[in-house]
């Protein structure tokens, strides 16, 4: 197996100054540790804090939450991935639900914030997951596969085998509802066969994070099941020890 991946998106919380505060305390509760992977997202706007709190840590990286697909231009409000990676992000989340259910982004364009991302030499980690209806309706795994296709449709396969997918439920995300360990290896299995076919070489080293209601409790049953390879938590990320609590575990 490889090394598990601890991934904290703050989504609108926390600002420089509670980030500051935020990182002295997790950095004494989280001393390096070569066998895992720890990486946050914080706003764009607590980017700059958190890359300088860290700079010490480079067993730590960080990424922001979303990127426009454009390389730059008269986007009101928005940031490239080059403008993310000049500040110090190493990533970006792309398709989280929030940003596809919320902000209405669709699946052809997280196909092209993909492409960006590896434009600017950022890793993105692609985000999928069926709402309830769907989930009712048997709909789960054609959801996903189609999410993952069009997030991925403008990239080579080389690329594909350099990117972090995140199977995050709408359904669990906030909800207290988490996937049994047994319902995120499964949609992770399916999602593992396709990226097989995308990049027959890579695949099985491609990072599949779970995200939703992952806390204290949960979280070391979810990352130690059959094809999770990491976690992409929001609330639960929030609190200091609490985050160094779940990453040590
Ligand atoms: P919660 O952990 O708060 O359910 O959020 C999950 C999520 O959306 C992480 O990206």
């Amino acid at each position: 197996m490889q090394r598990p991946v601890f991934a904290a998106n703050w989504k609108m919380n926390h600002g420089p100054t509670e980030a500051r505060e935020f990182m002295t305390s997790f950095l004494r509760y989280y001393p390096r540790h070569s066998d895992r992977q720890v990486l946050f997202f914080p706003a764009s706007i607590t980017l700059a804090a958190v890359v300088d709190a860290l700079k010490e840590r480079t067993d730590i990286r960080v990424g922001v939450q979303n990127i426009h697909w454009e390389d730059k231009g008269a986007f009101t409000g928005e940031i490239s991935a080059a403008m993310a990676r000049d500040a110090g992000a190493h990533l970006a989340l792309v398709g989280h639900s929030e940003r596809r259910h919320v902000f209405g982004e669709t699946d052809a364009e997280t196909g092209r914030k993909v492409a960006a991302c590896f434009r600017a030499h950022i890793v993105p980690m692609l985000c999928v997951g069926e709402k309830l209806a769907e989930r009712e309706a048997g709909e789960t795994e054609s959801v996903v596969l189609r999410q993952l296709r069009a997030g991925l449709a403008d990239i080579s396969a080389e690329q594909v085998a350099h990117l972090l997918i995140a199977y995050e439920p709408v359904w669990a995300i906030g909800t207290g509802k988490t996937a049994t360990p047994e319902d995120a290896s499964r949609v992770h299995q399916v999602l593992r066969a396709e990226l097989r076919a995308l990049a027959p070489d890579k695949y099985s080293a491609i990072p599949i994070l779970y995200g939703g209601s992952v806390n204290r409790a949960n979280a070391t049953q979810l990352v130690i099941a059959p094809e999770v390879d990491g976690v992409l938590v929001g609330g639960a990320s929030l609190d200091a020890e609490g985050w160094a609590a779940i990453v040590r575990a």
